[in-house]
């Protein structure tokens, strides 16, 4: 009996449960909006405030590389540049897992640093066009130049601002020009490492046909083909040697560390990651304290 009785209390709870739920769910509950701060790694020299121009740079890396965005918000989270504003974002293919969207979720929530591109994760069939493309779309403002650069890549954003500041804003195509040892910037195109085009020609890819029917293979290889095709970019800057590979990873590509450096490519293990900022004296101004003795 009292069995019988525990059994028509559990139901009669759960139903209460359950219309408790049907109701939360008919009133479309909505939680408060978080206030949460926007906390995109815009680089800026707050003691200089009028900047000369504006620089987007997406680095292209995959949403399971937690780690690696971590890391790089502190590489560029500590830089600063005296003439432009820098906005560093991550760029990320379609989110495929729910971890993902969880995780992810939380790096937007707190650095809001994130691009997901409606397609799918890759790297040579389409990413690159469906970034450019789409910029125009979904940006707030627009920039003086779009960057796209790789993950295993080391910038200096104060000398890449720099070596900018005299080219033109308009037609623009700059970068380190493929083959490793050719010094002229109109001859075949600019490496993925990092390149970048001024906002105008990001605009002609959104609209021109040209690069829409031409999206699958090398990625940076056919944005120098659309350029080309489309008698585009008539301004063209090849950094070298301020751009270049790891040394000893890339033949003609690579060479030693130097002081002028504007972009290091390939790094990629951490021994390498330590020496290029030891050479750069990256941590070499930190603030002396009690807390701490490096
Ligand atoms: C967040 O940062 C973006 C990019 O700088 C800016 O466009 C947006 O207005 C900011 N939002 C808030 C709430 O400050
Ligand atoms: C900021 O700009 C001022 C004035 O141009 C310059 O003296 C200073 O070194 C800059 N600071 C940084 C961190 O770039
Ligand atoms: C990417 O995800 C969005 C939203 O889930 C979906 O609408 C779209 O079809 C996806 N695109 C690709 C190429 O998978
Ligand atoms: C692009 O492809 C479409 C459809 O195949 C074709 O009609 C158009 O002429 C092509 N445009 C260019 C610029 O190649
Ligand atoms: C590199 O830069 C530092 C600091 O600006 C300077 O002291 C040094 O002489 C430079 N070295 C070379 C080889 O140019
Ligand atoms: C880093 O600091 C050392 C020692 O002060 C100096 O010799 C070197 O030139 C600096 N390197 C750069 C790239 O500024």
């Amino acid at each position: 009996m009292s069995t019988l009785r525990l059994i028509q209390a559990t139901l009669s709870t759960i139903s209460i449960i359950l219309i408790f739920f049907f109701i939360s769910f008919s009133i479309h509950y909505k939680p408060p909006i978080p206030t949460y701060t926007n906390k995109t790694t815009t680089i800026q020299n707050t003691s200089h405030p009028y900047t000369q121009f504006s620089l987007l740079i997406g680095i292209f890396t995959l949403p399971d590389k937690y780690d690696r965005r971590h890391f790089l918000r502190l590489v560029y989270g500590t830089q600063s540049s005296s003439i432009a504003k820098i906005d560093v974002k991550f760029v990320l293919g379609n989110l495929t897992k729910l971890e993902q969207r969880v995780f992810i979720g939380l790096e937007i929530m707190r650095f809001n640093d994130i691009i997901i591109l409606d397609c799918h994760e890759n790297m040579n069939s389409g990413k690159t066009y469906t970034y450019f493309s789409t910029l125009p779309r979904i940006l707030s403002t627009r920039y003086d130049y779009v960057m796209k650069a790789d993950d295993d890549v080391f910038l200096r954003l104060n000398p890449l601002a720099l070596s900018l500041h005299p080219l033109p804003r308009q037609d623009l195509y700059y970068g380190f020009v493929i083959p490793c040892p050719s010094m002229n910037p109109f001859v075949h195109y600019m490496s993925g490492m990092g390149f970048v085009l001024s906002w105008d020609l990001v605009e002609w890819i959104s609209t021109s046909l040209i690069p829409a029917n031409n999206t699958f293979g090398p990625e940076d290889k056919l944005v120098g083909e659309w350029l080309n095709r489309g008698n585009k970019a008539k301004n063209r800057f090849s950094n070298k040697p301020a751009m270049y590979d790891y040394p000893g990873t890339n033949g003609k590509c690579s060479h030693e560390l130097i002081n002028d450096t504007v972009a290091v490519h390939r790094v990629k293990r951490w021994d390498q990651w330590l020496n290029v900022l030891n050479f750069f004296n990256v941590t070499k101004g930190i603030k002396p304290s009690k807390l701490y003795n490096l």
